[in-house]
């Protein structure tokens, strides 16, 4: 079937259309998800907190649980607001503006599209979503939506803000892993480090129990941070067997790292934590995807310092890649095969 986007109907769905429907087997089976009772990690990064103790936090949040939440993280809130609020004007431009951005093409910087990979996928997924490449600034801003009028201004202003939380937090990453404070940084490229969003759109499902927003996948760059609505939850991450829903926490930011730091760099050590997005029936879901990602032609590895076994012998889970290798592969499946990482293992005897 061609699908187009969700939010071009204007008519609210009162079922479920057959293509978005999951086999038995794969379905989100609600009644068992954690709702609350285990807390994933709410990190105060106030410069009040001393350093080796939030080295800490963040290496035991990263070991656990592969994801956390952070406070007084230095983006303002005005900055986050007004992001959200862009996102939701955007969604609710007419149909045929929104059109003219759509795509299926994810080679494309900028694009208007739905569900994951469209082309390539079995069964669809409930989000509409926007995706834009956002550094350098001068490069793509330009080529982003210029209605509503405020949006290239908001999102610069917001891109730039977790551009330095993203910094932080890759640097407090390495000092965790024992490994130089600006090792991650600098194999990511340092300040010519890529940098996506994906504004995501959740609309009102007529069928939640049936199908996701996103089906469980890890994400494929290094970090992500991801600013979500803060009235209606949807993000589960899988911990320990079971899935658990990321509450909304007020003022807080969702980190997540992705496969490169987490398999590719740690060898392992951290895992690129599996995560999905639910719907509702009532209310319409936003969430901004922030996704710092190595410069294309960065060389991603396991740390040295991280290989080696306890004889001295040296054993690195992964081959050697350039992100633009990886992003290529990523991108030419969908969510639902085998884990695009098990294509860069080391044959190890
Ligand atoms: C993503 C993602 C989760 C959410 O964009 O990769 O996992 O809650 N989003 O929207
Ligand atoms: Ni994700």
């Amino acid at each position: 079937m061609d699908i187009k986007l969700l939010t071009s109907s204007g008519v609210p769905f009162s079922t479920l259309p057959p293509s978005y429907v999951r086999p038995e087997s794969d379905r989100p089976r609600l009644s068992e998800v954690v709702v609350d009772g285990l807390d994933i990690p709410v990190i105060d990064l106030s410069a009040a907190v001393d350093r080796s103790r939030l080295v800490s936090l963040v290496g035991d949040a990263c070991t656990n649980f592969g994801i956390f939440q952070v406070i007084n993280h230095g983006v303002g809130s005005g900055a986050a607001e007004e992001m959200l609020r862009v996102a939701a004007e955007f969604f609710e431009l007419p149909a045929e503006e929104k059109m003219k951005l759509y795509s299926d093409d994810p080679a494309k910087t900028m694009r208007l599209s739905t569900s994951f990979n469209v082309k390539k996928e079995k069964v669809h997924n409930w989000r509409d979503y926007l995706r834009l490449h956002c550094h350098p600034l001068p490069k793509y801003a330009p080529q982003w939506p210029s209605n509503p009028p405020s949006f290239r201004e908001t999102v610069s202003n917001y891109c730039q803000e977790i551009r330095e939380l993203g910094f932080r937090l890759e640097d407090l990453i390495s000092e965790s892993l024992g490994l130089e404070k600006s090792y991650i940084r600098k194999v990511l490229g340092d300040h010519q480090q890529g940098q996506h969003m994906a504004v995501n759109f959740y609309p009102p499902c007529p069928q939640p129990e049936l199908t996701y927003g996103l089906p469980s996948h890890t994400d494929p760059n290094a970090l992500t941070i991801l600013l979500q609505d803060q009235l209606v939850a949807g993000l589960q991450v899988l911990n320990d067997g079971r899935w658990v829903a990321v509450n909304p926490h007020p003022g807080a930011l969702v980190v997540n790292v992705g496969d490169q730091i987490q398999v590719a760099l740690s060898n392992g050590r951290y895992m690129s934590v599996w995560h999905r997005a639910i719907t509702n029936t009532k209310t319409a879901r936003l969430s901004v995807s922030s996704f710092l990602c190595p410069e294309d032609d960065a060389l991603i590895s396991p740390a040295p310092e991280l290989t080696r076994g306890d004889d001295g012998s040296l054993v690195a889970i992964y081959r050697g890649f350039t992100y633009a290798e990886y992003y290529k592969k990523f991108w030419s499946r969908n969510l639902d095969q085998e884990h695009c990482l098990e294509l860069f293992k080391n044959t190890i005897e």
